[in-house]
Order: C-alpha cells, then structure tokens, then sequence
C-alpha cells in the first residue's frame, strides 16, 4: 500500500566488520538503485560503522538491532538511541521476537524502545507476532494487538514514522513461511488498528518476516497488504539477497 517496498535485512549475531564489508563488496558491485524499493540493513551493533561507511554512496539505509530506552548510564553491554545515530543508524528494530523470547524483553520496554528511538531520530521497526501455541489457540490478534498496544497515545506524526514488521515466531528461522494469505490478513488488521490509533492512512508500512527467500519473495510483496519484508537467514549470503532486493514486481 506504500508506494515504496521496503527489504529489510536483519543480520542478528552474523557478520562482524569484516564479514559485514566482504559481503557489502559483493552486494553492491550488482546493486543498482529503483525507484520502487528501498534496501535497509540491521548489522550487529560492532559492524554498524562499517557497514554504513560501505554504503555510504548508496541509498541504503542502516539500522542498529536494538537499542536501550536511557540516554545514557550504567547500563553495561547496552547501546543507546544517540550512540546508534552517532554510527550512521538512521532506524533500530524494536521488540523483534528473539528479544522479547531469548531475552524476555517486555511489552513496556518495547514501548519505552519506540519513544526514545522516536525521540532520539530513529525510525523504530516494531516487530510483532504470534507464537505456535498462540495461533493454534485463535490467539494471534489478540496477541498483535497487546503488542502494538505500546504505541497507543503516541501522535499521528509519530504513528507516521514507525514500521511495523508482523513475524510470526513460528516461521522465524524454520522454513516454514506464513501464506501470502494469511500474512495479508494480519496485516490488514494490523492497519486499521494503527489508523484507529491515529496513524495518517497512507504511511502506515507493514512488512512480513519469516523465512522469507529468494523463492517466495515475490508472491508475498506482490500482496497489497505487504509493504516489504524482514529478512533475516536468506540476508546473509550476497547473492541470496541480491535476489531478494532485485525481485521482479511485474
Ligand atoms: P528468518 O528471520 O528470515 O531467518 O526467518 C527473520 C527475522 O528474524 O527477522
């Protein structure tokens, strides 16, 4: 429903500066600009200053995984909004499930994490879904919704700038993808809770992750409910992932 798709690579613990730049030399010596895409990044938070340096003639744009709510402090192994910005990040992903679920980040940190990456000039990605267990039982908007809850009060101009990426914790990393289908349909409830909330029509951005591939890409941006995608094991090997970026939208 944007007029730009966004494909979004999160490389988790993978790739330190060198890797990160090795995999940038091959990345871009294909890499050519659309007007109907943009390409962002989240290297681990070592390789952020590299990888915005590779790309600093492009227009990719380089986010930081996570980030802490604080400006600054004793807060040991933590990375604020500030520090993230000073390194080029321009965006930080927030609440992606391996933080809510490995390292039990909870709802309200998600939302202090919105404000302050808001505040401090980040675009926040919110990651949002459901588990197994969730789905099985109907759960999954309920769930959504309790997790997108942390930006009610926010104003519209907020609402605008925020990304929104559903990844349903069950199709992260094991191969199994949500339909096109069923992934458009949270997606379209995912939206109009965020224009109830305030969000301006148009700007809302809802990507989908979840083992997302070369094979599967184009089917699931195809959709009109799905703005992009969050790619996270298929993002990791240049080619796979010129692929991806380079998927033919006719
Ligand atoms: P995956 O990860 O593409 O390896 O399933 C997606 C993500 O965790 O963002």
């Amino acid at each position: 429903m944007s007029d730009k798709l966004i494909f979004a690579a999160n490389w988790k613990m993978q790739l330190g500066p060198a890797g990160a730049s090795a995999f940038l030399v091959d990345y871009l010596s294909s890499y050519v600009a659309r007007a109907d895409r943009e390409v962002w990044i989240f290297p681990a938070a070592v390789a952020l200053s590299s990888v915005v340096e590779r790309v600093a003639h492009t227009e990719i744009r380089v986010g930081a995984q996570n980030v802490h709510w604080e400006l600054a402090g004793a807060f040991t192994g933590e990375m604020s909004v500030a520090m993230a910005a000073e390194a080029g990040a321009t965006a930080t992903l927030v609440g992606h499930s391996e933080r809510r679920h490995v390292f039990g980040e909870t709802d309200g940190e998600t939302g202090k994490k919105v404000r302050a990456a808001l505040e401090g000039g980040l675009t926040p990605m919110l990651c949002v879904g459901e588990t197994i267990e969730q789905r099985e039982a109907g759960e999954t908007m309920k769930v959504v919704v309790r997790q997108l809850e942390v930006l009610r009060g926010l104003e519209p101009a907020a609402l605008a700038r925020i990304v929104i990426a559903y990844e349903p914790v069950w199709a992260i990393g094991t191969g199994r993808t949500a339909t096109p289908t069923d992934a458009s349909v949270v997606h379209a409830e995912i939206r109009t809770w965020m224009r109830a909330a305030g969000a301006p029509a148009p700007t809302v951005r809802i990507l989908y992750g979840g083992s997302v591939k070369p094979g599967n890409v184009a089917d699931l941006v195809s959709e009109a409910e799905i703005d992009g995608v969050l790619v996270g094991g298929a993002s990791l090997d240049a080619r796979s992932w010129a692929h991806i970026t380079g998927v033919s939208l006719d």
